[in-house]
């Protein structure tokens, strides 16, 4: 789904973005000028803004739910 009209970028784009920046040990904080920056592309409008945001947390939220989990679980999981 296209998120910010101005430069044509989905959900898909600025999530794996966000991932790639915050996977680079010496990548800067993904926030939403910083994730447009990694795409080559600069905001314009800032309409998009609020779901860049929630994009950008909702993994964040995730990893972090991820690691609260107990040690039980998540070996659970691999089975
Ligand atoms: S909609 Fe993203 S900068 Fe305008």
């Amino acid at each position: 789904m296209i998120i910010c009209s101005c430069n044509i970028l989905s959900d898909k784009q600025l999530r794996e973005a966000a991932e790639e920046m915050r996977a680079d040990p010496n990548g800067k904080v993904p926030t939403p000028g910083a994730v447009f920056r990694h795409l080559g592309c600069r905001p314009r409008c800032g309409g998009c803004f609020p779901s860049v945001i929630d994009i950008i947390h909702e993994k964040v939220s995730q990893e972090a739910t991820d690691q609260d989990r107990p040690a039980r679980v998540k070996r659970s999981e691999g089975r």
